[in-house]
């Protein structure tokens, strides 16, 4: 008996989606005879019971297109906004699940949605999750698809903002994607040739950034471009959090854990603007002009590179394979050269973050990159 598959896109869009459901759709569909429904706006479709019919012709053509043709959504299936409250859904969404007599359900998403999915997993559904995120976060794969797009963007802003930065003689700061890794930070800055890249895991000094400007231009070098990854922080901010997520794990009582975790939220709120002080920080203690460019939503948006393209087709082709075998619980993850599965439990709740060391912050060291350190 041929399966029947449900496929979902959530979190945060990003290119290559589109790539991703083709290639499960097609390949499902076309070599497998399998049935595939699609789910629209990621958990909330399987909750509303809202259906897409993926039919070879609406597959047809996304190959190159950004976003997500299934819509997509942050929703939780176990914390769900429906009717002004936070409601726990999973025994709908396991309703709608055997009401269209699913054998496996396919998620494709990043961190939030590896959660979600072991969730699903944990109510007794057969799941199976393909790796999207920019933030090349999701840990047990080397990459995840989305990223090399994202690069290629961020890069491309970069080579455009070295005109202002040498025309103007300026600092300019840009602020790229990435809430704790610094994968896109690391390596889009690099390939764009950035003076500075301050990144979350590697806590900054504004002083030690000020004073690398201030040596470049004693060089001759009159501009400077400085790459910061939403999440990056100061040491001092670094340490504050420490020290609330120290409170919050070592709370003696369910209020002191509250009131931790609020100051906690509290402070990441009032982080999100740390660059346009960071960067009025820097013109003061440079004495040169500086500006920001906060590069936001574009890096997620429009069409995916061809390296996205062909890594989405492969992991949504060899989704299938998978979901052949009957093999759940799982996520399609790409090791050295090879597409493999792990285990949700091993990736769920996990993040791969850049280490100190790692060979890519050697090489952007060893050419002259500054990290505030
Ligand atoms: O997809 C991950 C990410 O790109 C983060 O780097 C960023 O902080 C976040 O999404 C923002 O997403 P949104 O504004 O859509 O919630």
């Amino acid at each position: 008996m041929a399966q029947r598959i449900g496929i979902l896109t959530s979190g945060g869009d990003c290119p290559g989606l589109n790539a991703a459901i083709r290639a499960v759709g097609k390949a499902a569909q076309e070599v497998y005879g399998m049935q595939v429904i699609g789910f629209i706006n990621g958990f909330r479709g399987l909750v509303e019971d809202r259906t897409m019919d993926l039919t070879p012709r609406l597959l047809s053509g996304i190959l190159t297109s950004g976003g997500t043709i299934l819509g997509t959504s942050r929703d939780k299936p176990h914390a769900m906004l429906v009717d002004g409250k936070v409601r726990d859904m999973t025994k709908e969404i396991i309703k709608t699940y055997q009401r269209h007599k699913l054998d496996a359900l396919v998620c494709i998403g990043g961190g939030g949605t590896q959660k979600n999915a072991l969730h699903l997993k944990q109510a007794g559904l057969n799941v199976v999750t393909l790796p999207k995120t920019i933030d090349n976060d999701l840990a047990l794969t080397d990459r995840s698809f989305g990223y090399d797009t994202a690069i290629g963007i961020a890069t491309e802003a970069l080579d455009r903002l070295h005109s202002t930065a040498t025309s103007h003689s300026r600092v300019i700061v840009v602020e790229v994607m990435g809430h704790r890794a610094g994968w896109l930070a690391l390596e889009a800055g690099t390939a764009g040739g950035a003076d500075v890249i301050l990144i979350p895991e590697i806590p900054y000094e504004v002083e030690r950034v000020a004073k690398a400007i201030r040596k470049r231009t004693k060089e001759g070098k009159h501009f400077s471009i400085v790459v910061v990854a939403e999440g990056a922080m100061s040491k001092s901010d670094a340490a504050k959090v420490a020290r609330l997520v120290r409170l919050k794990d070592h709370a003696r009582n369910k209020e002191e854990k509250q009131n931790a975790s609020e100051r906690l939220r509290k402070f990441h709120e009032a982080h999100v603007s740390h660059t346009i002080e960071l960067t009025k920080q820097l013109e003061k203690l440079t004495g040169q002009e500086s500006r920001l460019t906060i590069l936001g939503h574009l890096q997620r948006g429009g069409t995916p590179s061809a390296l996205d393209r062909v890594f989405a087709t492969w992991l949504g082709t060899q989704c299938v394979e998978t979901l052949v075998k009957r093999q759940y619980g799982v996520m399609l993850a790409l090791e050295g050269n090879q597409v493999k599965t792990v285990r949700l439990e091993n990736v769920a709740g996990q993040k791969k973050l850049v280490p100190r060391n790692h060979p890519l912050v050697l090489a952007a060291r060893r050419v002259g990159t500054h990290f505030g350190d």
